[in-house]
């Protein structure tokens, strides 16, 4: 039997919620599949650092770097700045573990409403940038409080970061429907955006049975609204992509849907897996936050750790749930509850519980 090693990190709010969700799928998911998962749990997250002033201990990597995955459910909290939970832990570790892809899958589920009218047969992935681009350090402030102030932050593009993701892009698209959408904003953004198309230009002619179109990430944003159904792989930087990915989400109906990998496709580190959303203080304690996200994102490690049967069959209980019954959680206008979705999921996973 293969057994894994997880880093689970439930962190704050409702990520404390769904992680147990995704536990749950995955050992379902693993007794039928023969792969059983060990956990290590850390209590990185707001909490800790209001307690002992910081996020994780200093030697939080070194704890992790042996583990085959990390799950995380979310962080953030009400009194502590968005930055710090950001600079604290996840930068830290997307970085410091190399993760320079952020895969973000989107679907309209049938028996979902989209909030888009006639969405219907969408099935994208965003993959965005996730260690350089538009989120850097470099920069500052000048003349604080003075009528003059001024801030600049300069956005980092280097060669070998733009051409690992946009090749991750295509090999993805050529395993897809072969089509891959390229955001970029060269008509406003004059250094960085030409580099971004010409290291496309030059990626997309090294594979010819991937169809590469480039739009400007305004005409982009209004399409994935009008017509979502007519995208397959979009690649984008770390700031354009970290937007798509939100409002894709939206088009499929809720932010609680979607999940997230941050990869290191050459697996030198662990990747880590985590829902898109937030700590969503304002229903965290309650026990109603939609599992959907999570258990998704369970699926997606899955996948990354080499059993994509496994894989296949999380997100097809999802789905079964979702046409089968009209249970669903207040996020997506039903009564149900996190443990009581997450049942349904299981049952459909084979009754593993
Ligand atoms: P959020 O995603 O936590 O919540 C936005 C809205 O969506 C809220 O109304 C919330 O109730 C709802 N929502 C989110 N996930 C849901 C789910 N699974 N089920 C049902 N409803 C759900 O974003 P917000 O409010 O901007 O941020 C809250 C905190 O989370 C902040 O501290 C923020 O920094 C942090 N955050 C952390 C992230 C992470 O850990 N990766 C990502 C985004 C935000
Ligand atoms: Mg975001």
């Amino acid at each position: 039997m293969t057994s894994h090693r997880i880093a689970l990190v439930p962190g704050d709010g409702i990520g404390r919620e769904v992680t147990p969700a995704a536990r749950a799928v995955l050992d379902a998911a693993g007794t039928r599949h023969g792969v059983r998962f060990r956990y290590d749990e850390f209590d990185w997250s707001c909490e800790r650092y209001l307690a002992e002033g910081a996020m994780m201990p200093a030697d939080g990597l070194d704890r992790v770097r042996h583990h085959d995955a990390l799950f995380l459910g979310a962080v953030g909290a009400p009194g502590v700045p968005d930055h710090v939970s950001l600079w604290g832990l996840l930068i830290p570790l997307r970085r410091g573990f190399r993760q320079y892809v952020n895969l973000r899958p989107i679907r309209v589920f049938d028996g979902l409403e989209s909030p888009v009218r006639g969405a219907r047969d969408v099935d994208f992935v965003v993959v965005r940038e996730n260690v350089e681009g538009e989120y850097s350090e470099i920069g500052g402030r000048l003349n604080r409080g003075l009528p003059g102030e001024l801030a600049v932050q300069e956005a980092v593009f280097t060669r070998p970061g733009v051409t690992r993701v946009v090749d991750f892009a295509l090999d993805l698209a050529a395993r897809r429907r072969g089509k891959l959408t390229s955001a970029t904003k060269s008509n406003g953004i004059v250094h960085t955006m030409p580099f971004w198309d010409e290291i496309v230009a030059e990626r997309a002619a090294a594979k010819p049975e991937v169809d590469v179109e480039s739009e400007h990430i305004d005409a982009l944003a209004a399409k994935f609204v009008l017509d979502p159904g007519r995208y397959d792989v979009v690649v984008a930087s770390n700031l354009f992509g970290d937007i798509l990915s939100d409002l894709a989400a939206a088009v499929a109906g809720g932010i609680g849907l979607a999940p997230a990998a941050n990869l290191n496709p050459e697996r030198e580190f662990p990747s880590m897996f985590e829902p898109v959303h937030g700590s969503a203080p304002d229903i965290a304690g309650r026990g109603i936050a939609n599992p959907i996200g999570a258990i998704w994102t369970a699926a997606l490690l899955l996948d990354h750790l080499g059993h994509a049967e496994a894989a296949a069959g999380v997100e097809g209980a999802l789905a079964a749930v979702l046409a089968k019954t009209r249970l669903r959680t207040p996020d997506l206008g039903g009564t149900a509850t996190t443990v009581g979705f997450t049942r349904a999921v299981l049952d459909e996973l084979g009754g593993a519980r």
